[in-house]
């Protein structure tokens, strides 16, 4: 009973206070606003239950065996306030490949904490952590959610995150992952359908959350990790897990304010972690504004740390002054210079993802050397001026993490962020070969599945790359196979429902499907 009159006291205060007060009088940012967020084929679709023997143009090479599976953001229930492409449920899709043939297309919720709480209440209760958590009404659907939570209501300990960011495989399990809490389990079914198995501790030695871009070292199967903390310290703490799951001990950061670390890098013996100027200040929403802010008095720098250290006086700091690394595509030493390299995406403005900006993105493909014996750095773009392209999301062979590597394959970040194809660099000589979509065709990650063997016999980028498109003109989602070496269309797969723009996706192989735990 008391809960009962709990609830509807807090719903009135929802409805009264939040929305026709502090919600109503003020335009939604750009940012927040799910006009914007969620146009298009931005908005959520329905689950689709595994549809199989999807028509083909072309020919898969046979070799390609196993899932293509991608994350993204779907909101479940439709925004009634503040929402921001990153704030949605996270949903999978996933294409079955085997013997040239694309035997299923299926998509499912990931089932998190959050979800089937919001579900049991017929609507949103958790905060949307970019699309509601600014200004007063922010503070006050903080304090709304902690007062359902002291009401049990809702159960915070379960869980608050959406997993809809990025995808691993590792030890047995596809991980979906978003950086505000632990993993979640999501087993792939013989059938091609995906199960959540459910909110994943590592049994029991993971007691916080993990960021969405962990790092598996192609040599030792080793994955590495960050967690950053937003209101209490250490606000970052660096760990990995052996192959067989067993995690290290965790080694604190010392970092001055909270800062937003969404990816780091890897070498053959070291991490690199960016310490960059988009920082959380919470108190920015008591004057009314966003609590993700450019820092413009820090100086941005990286830190170089042994895989193995036991603590962070081990890291050696490096600056790479107004550098803003959304995503790190790849790091390695190079013993001759006596540097680490580190390719990444220079993002400017730096914040444009979280706040409302009229100035034009730009990501530029860039090449950092850090050099930890001197503390200096240097910086280049990759791109020759002519040349220069936005470039985000992608990745390098991942069978080369952390090793010197010739290509990257990114998405052609113009516009953004649905892309209208994606580029092969070479890193060294800053060549690039397009892959352009075509008139009114869009898409997002390229995922390059490296051919077995790939690069110890055939070269590095002896290998496919994946990608989802959908067509705006004709309605319809593909899959496309495209031949990494030349470049050239081998396959479309036909998709038989719609797939929205998403985020990240990673190729889990058949041998892999079949060890899952
Ligand atoms: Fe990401």
């Amino acid at each position: 009973m008391f809960q009962r009159a709990a609830a509807a006291a807090l719903d009135a205060f929802e409805s009264t206070v939040i929305t026709n007060l502090l919600e109503k009088p003020h335009a939604l940012p750009k940012t927040a606003d799910p006009t914007v967020q969620i146009a298009g084929n931005f908005a959520p679709v329905d689950e689709q239950p595994p549809v199989h023997s999807l028509p083909v143009r072309g020919r898969i090479p046979p070799f390609i065996n196993g899932v293509y599976a991608r994350n993204g953001a779907n909101p479940h229930f439709t925004p009634t306030a503040g929402h921001h492409l990153f704030d949605g449920d996270g949903m999978v899709h996933a294409v079955r490949v085997r013997n040239g043939a694309a035997e299923s297309y299926a998509c499912r919720f990931t089932e998190t904490a959050r979800l089937s709480q919001e579900r049991a209440f017929g609507k949103p209760v958790f905060p949307k952590a970019i699309g509601e958590l600014h200004g007063h009404s922010g503070v006050a659907r903080l304090a709304l959610f902690f007062a359902r939570a002291a009401c049990g209501l809702v159960d915070p300990a379960q869980g608050t995150g959406v997993a809809n960011a990025g995808l691993v495989y590792f030890n047995g399990r596809l991980l979906a992952m978003s950086e505000d809490d632990l993993p979640y389990h999501v087993r792939v079914t013989g059938n091609g359908d995906l199960r959540t198995a459910g909110r994943f501790d590592f049994d029991g030695q993971l007691r916080h959350a993990m960021i969405a871009h962990p790092k598996v070292d192609p040599v030792s199967g080793e994955m590495f990790a960050l967690s950053y903390d937003v209101i209490k310290k250490p606000y970052l703490n660096y760990f990995y897990f052996k192959p067989d799951g067993t995690k290290s001990d965790e080694v604190a950061v010392e970092l001055d304010q909270p800062t937003m670390i969404h990816d780091f890098a890897i070498t053959e013996n070291h991490v690199v972690v960016p310490d960059h100027q988009v920082v959380f200040k919470l108190q920015e929403m008591f004057r009314g504004g966003s609590p993700v802010v450019l820092d413009k008095n820090k100086t941005s720098r990286f830190g170089v740390l042994p895989k193995y250290a036991k603590s962070s006086s081990e890291m050696k700091w490096v600056d790479v002054p107004d550098c803003f690394c959304f995503h790190l595509w790849n790091a390695w030493e190079e013993p001759e210079s006596e540097e680490i390299v580190v390719i990444g995406s220079c993002m400017t403005p730096a914040d444009s993802i979280f706040n409302d900006t009229d100035d034009r993105l730009e990501s530029v493909l860039t090449e950092i050397r850090l050099n930890t014996r001197t503390g200096r750095s240097t910086r280049r773009p990759i791109l020759p001026p002519s040349q220069q392209v936005n470039l985000e999301v992608g990745m390098v062979n991942r069978n080369l993490l952390g090793r010197r590597t010739r290509y990257a394959y990114l998405a052609v970040a113009e516009p953004w962020p649905k892309v209208s194809g994606f580029a092969k660099v070479d890193l060294q000589t800053g060549e690039l070969v397009r892959f352009e979509y075509g008139e009114g065709r869009f898409g997002g990650e390229p995922c390059f599945v490296p051919t077995d063997g790939a690069p110890a016999v055939r070269g590095e980028d002896d290998g496919y790359i994946l990608s989802f498109v959908r067509d705006e003109v004709n309605g319809a989602s593909e899959m496309l196979v495209v031949n990494a070496a030349d470049m050239r269309l081998e396959a479309t797969v036909q998709l038989p429902s719609r797939v929205p723009y998403g985020f990240h996706g990673t190729f889990i192989t058949a041998k892999e499907l079949d060890a899952q735990a």
